[in-house]
């Protein structure tokens, strides 16, 4: 039988809108870490444990890694048979059409851009605690979000009640009495400036960043462990009440939590940018990923055995807070918070670094304005794109509360991964001797095994959730067929016998 191969066209576009290929599996690797650890850890997994799942938080982090573990696998294949950027976008590109790629592409901006803002409001919360341990107290209405929903933390004094029709669906919402999340909205064009001198100088600033990150888990892990107070851990599994806890409180945990995991797959996104993608994608999508489940997992037992679950309702630096309570470790908080806050930049920075990559892919296939594929003669990025992305991410990242860009972040990232594995199987089929320097292994078990856990954590997340996805897919469908339906060209990728 004839070799079926994956081959791209002639280049579309000019010499100009070429990136420049820099990053090995050090950086990828060092890229994925970058993405991964970040609010979900540091933020979310002290609400999750106090809201929804109790100590049993520990299985919702198993369940979402297995999700993950599944949806990377074939991630992997994908991101070594198509090295281009672009992620599950172009994967999607690549084996279901335009429509699907167009839709996964849409449902990525929440993955990336609208994570960034997420990100951004949790690490306000530690560089507000930072400040006021240098006994610098900004304000509360200039550090928190004024929009408020009901039902979730932050309290929402303030209710809009006369909500009916359309915007009802979405939940109940009210106004904090904030005005405005400052240092989230600063940070964030502060990071957008620095994408924009150049991915090389940016990688190395990530990698900076990331080691302090690390090294901050590393040391909750390390003087925490002879803290743990195991009586916290009963009951582990508490009993359902009022739609919280119980298995169905450990699912939506799962469902949650899973925000924590996202950013492996922000590896692949670098594809162009790489010396040798097809050895190196791989390494970087899956050594990041085992790294950060057993750093989450280690932290989280050091966090439930310092912290009653219960307590972490609502806290938004949970880990110093919990590190706090040990007295003998007071001296280690400071610390905690200037690492959590250089941490959540720096996964705030993969974010946006993603989010304009992956405008670029669009661009250059015609799904947005030629502006997003316009590369810097000098800095060699895609600086009208990252500005955009960076002005959008801030804007978000002012007005909107953690929770409910949290939810919507994974519900969305969540879909485009199941996409990812059907995609995967249909490249099977479609071309079964195409070269996969990297083939997913078991890959009928694994990639139904995908759909099905990620299936079941979106079914796990709220019914607002669900609603607010259709919306934002209702946007994406008007953007299609205003503008993408009409410029972008038929996928590159074509495959050949
Ligand atoms: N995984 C990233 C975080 O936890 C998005 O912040």
């Amino acid at each position: 039988m004839s070799e079926t191969s994956l081959t791209q066209p002639d280049p579309v576009v000019a010499e100009e809108h070429e990136l420049k290929r820099t990053l090995g599996p050090v950086h990828l690797t060092m890229l994925g870490i970058g993405a991964i650890i970040g609010a979900g850890i540091f933020v979310i997994t002290g609400q999750v444990a106090a809201d929804y799942a109790g100590p049993a938080v520990l299985i919702s982090f198993v369940v979402a890694a297995f999700g993950c573990l599944f949806a990377g696998l074939c991630y992997a294949e994908f991101a070594s048979m198509i090295p281009v950027s672009g992620s599950a976008y172009t994967y999607a590109y690549a084996t279901m059409g335009r429509f699907m790629a167009w839709f996964i592409g849409w449902n990525l901006v929440l993955e990336y851009l609208v994570s960034s803002s997420t990100i951004a409001v949790g690490w306000a919360g530690y560089f507000t605690e930072l400040m006021g341990f240098f006994h610098i107290h900004v304000p509360a209405t200039l550090t928190n979000a004024p929009l408020c929903v009901v039902g979730d933390p932050p309290p929402c004094p303030h209710i809009v009640d006369n909500l009916t029709g359309l915007a009802g669906f979405f939940g109940q919402f009210g106004w904090t009495g904030a005005y405005i999340n400052l240092p989230a909205v600063l940070l964030t064009l502060l990071l957008t400036s620095v994408l924009i001198i150049g991915v090389r100088e940016s990688a190395n600033t990530n990698a900076i960043m990331v080691a302090i990150k690390v090294l901050v888990v590393l040391l909750v892990i390390f003087f925490g462990l002879s803290h743990i107070d195991w009586n916290n851990f009963t009951p582990f599994i508490p009993p359902a009440h009022d739609g919280r806890y119980g298995w169905p409180g450990v699912m939506t945990g799962a469902a949650i939590i899973f925000f924590a995991y996202i950013g492996f797959d922000s590896v692949s996104v670098a594809a162009q940018e790489t010396k040798n993608p097809q050895r190196d994608l791989p390494i970087g999508i899956l050594g990041s990923l085992f790294i950060c489940t057993a750093l989450y997992i280690a932290i989280s037992i050091v966090l439930l055995g310092m912290a009653y679950y219960p307590t972490m309702s609502n806290i938004p630096n949970p880990v110093s807070f919990a590190v706090a309570k040990v007295e003998s470790l007071r001296w280690l908080v400071p610390i905690i918070d200037v690492g959590a806050s250089i941490g959540l930049a720096s996964t705030i920075f993969v974010g946006l670094y993603g989010q304009s990559r992956i405008f670029y892919s669009m661009s250059r296939d015609g799904f947005l304005p030629k502006m997003f594929a316009a590369v810097h003669p000098r800095f060699h990025t895609p600086h009208r794109g990252t500005i955009i992305t960076g002005i959008a991410a801030a804007a978000i990242a002012a007005v909107f509360p953690i929770n409910l860009l949290g939810q919507l972040v994974s519900i969305g990232t969540l879909l485009a991964f199941v996409v990812v594995c059907v995609g995967i199987m249909i490249l099977r089929i479609q071309a079964p001797n195409a070269k996969r320097p990297f083939r997913t292994p078991y890959v009928w078990f694994v990639a139904p095994a995908g759909i099905a856990v990620c299936g079941y954590m979106m079914l796990s997340l709220p019914t607002d959730t669900w609603w607010r996805l259709v919306f934002w897919t209702a946007i994406g469908l008007v953007i299609y067929f205003i503008y993408g339906m009409w410029h972008a060209a038929p996928s590159k990728w074509k495959i050949s016998k």
